[in-house]
């Protein structure tokens, strides 16, 4: 036979004209974002040297600098080896559902049947992806005949803007400065954009400017979802790092509503935790999704297609970390000793505050860029621009400019100088 006569191996040649490229739609929705923060930060450094008689401090990544507790090393030690060689289930194992059902009763005060253990926990690698994706879930063609909009507090995190943008959804900002509490304010809502509005996301302690929302602020928001019908997502993944009172979550919220006689359980309630912060685990890339089955149940769909899982000795490692609180505790303490000495070094200055949960500090310091290039020539500290979290306003305002973000990670030892009086 010969080769080329053959059509199953004949090959179309296509000139070469670029690079390679993506589908129109999604490139133009990539092409719409703004770069994300850290890509800004490494572009506002690049002329600038730090200081060099020191060891750089990096300050602008909330990535926990706490030993991770030895529980975790001791777990993933004890998975049989053969675990490693298993394709993970997307719905984890009952050990990790029962273990972070646990937590959330201890935690919250919940019942054991408010929470499904079944049918109302997944896995999540971290509670990054999982906040994405349920863009992708929640946002559907057309809402009340118009495009959908998505709620985002306004500093946010990154990951709620690409999400919303990159479902297809319109990403709606929602004011959250000193005047508000540094929460938006959900009276402020026009029943107009709630109609529309497939999802909201809260961040409670919030990150940036660690605001914690209280139980009728959560009820409130549970009680638009469900009236507008929308998904709340809420990103409670500072909820252990807290200064004087445990934050109220979500659950918490939902079984107030229920007591009242307004309940009905999790639904269109979404929670989204993780290890990274309350175990100083980021790297173990372990968090959950809990909260309404009939939003879980298509969320296990979509992560089947979409999600690898976490391993079975993660899962293992992940179940013993939300079995113990001591190690927790003595992670509070630390952040705790931190914003003490924050405090003693910037009270009545930069407008400080002690955060009620989460280990950033928002300091308002006139410009936040020039504080940034300042901060990292003469002292080399490295933080991010307040704005690099906050969208303008139409008429080019933007309310982040003035404040930096200090992720107050590193240990005492490392406590920066240029803070100091
Ligand atoms: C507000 C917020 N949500 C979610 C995350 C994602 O964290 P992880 O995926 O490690 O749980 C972060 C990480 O810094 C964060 O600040």
């Amino acid at each position: 036979m010969e080769l080329a006569a053959d059509p199953r191996l004949s090959v179309t040649t296509h000139p070469v004209v670029g690079g390679p490229t993506v589908g129109p739609s999604l490139n133009g929705r990539l092409g719409g974002l703004s770069d994300y923060p850290f890509t800004r930060l490494a572009a506002l450094l690049a002329d600038v040297a730090p200081r060099s008689n020191t060891t750089p401090l990096m300050l602008s990544i909330g990535e926990p600098q706490h030993e991770p507790p030895t529980l975790l090393a001791q777990a993933l030690a004890a998975a049989p080896l053969a675990d490693w060689g298993k394709y993970p289930p997307t719905i984890g194992t009952a050990p990790f559902r029962a273990a972070v059902h646990g937590w959330l009763c201890r935690r919250y005060g919940l019942p054991a049947s408010f929470v499904d253990v079944d049918k109302g926990i997944l896995p999540a690698t971290g509670t990054r992806e999982a906040l994405f994706q349920v863009a992708l879930l929640a946002t559907p063609q057309r809402k009340d005949g118009r495009q959908p909009a998505v709620l985002i507090p306004n500093p946010f995190y990154a990951v709620y803007e690409g999400a919303a943008a990159l479902a297809g959804a319109e990403p709606v900002f929602m004011p959250a400065t000193r005047e508000t509490g540094f929460l938006p304010d959900l009276d402020a809502l026009a029943p107009e954009l709630l109609a529309r509005t497939a999802l909201m996301y809260l961040c409670t302690p919030s990150n940036p400017q660690g605001a914690v929302a209280d139980l009728a602020y959560l009820k409130k928001a549970i009680t638009l979802a469900r009236a507008y019908g929308f998904v709340l997502a809420l990103d409670e993944c500072y909820a252990e790092i807290w200064d004087k009172a445990p934050p109220p979550g979500g659950f918490e919220a939902a079984l107030s509503l229920e007591n009242d006689g307004a309940g009905q359980g999790t639904a269109n309630l979404l929670v989204f935790n993780s290890l990274s912060k309350r175990s100083s685990a980021a790297g173990l890339r372990s968090g959950f999704i809990a909260g309404d089955p009939a939003l879980i149940q298509p969320f296990t769909r979509l992560r089947s297609y979409a999600l690898a899982g976490n391993a079975l000795p993660a899962l293992a490692a992940a179940a013993a970390l939300w079995g113990d609180d001591v190690h927790v505790e003595e992670n509070r303490r630390l952040y705790r000793q931190k914003i003490d000495a924050a405090e003693a070094a910037l009270k009545g200055r930069y407008g400080f505050y002690r955060p009620a949960g989460g280990f950033f500090l928002w300091l308002e310091v006139g410009d936040g860029e020039a504080a940034t290039r300042k901060l990292w020539g003469e002292a080399g500290v490295r933080v991010l621009p307040g704005a690099y979290f906050t969208r303008s306003e139409p008429d080019g305002s933007n309310a982040g400019r003035p404040f930096i973000r200090v992720a107050w990670c590193t240990t005492l030892k490392r406590w920066p100088a240029p803070v100091r009086r």
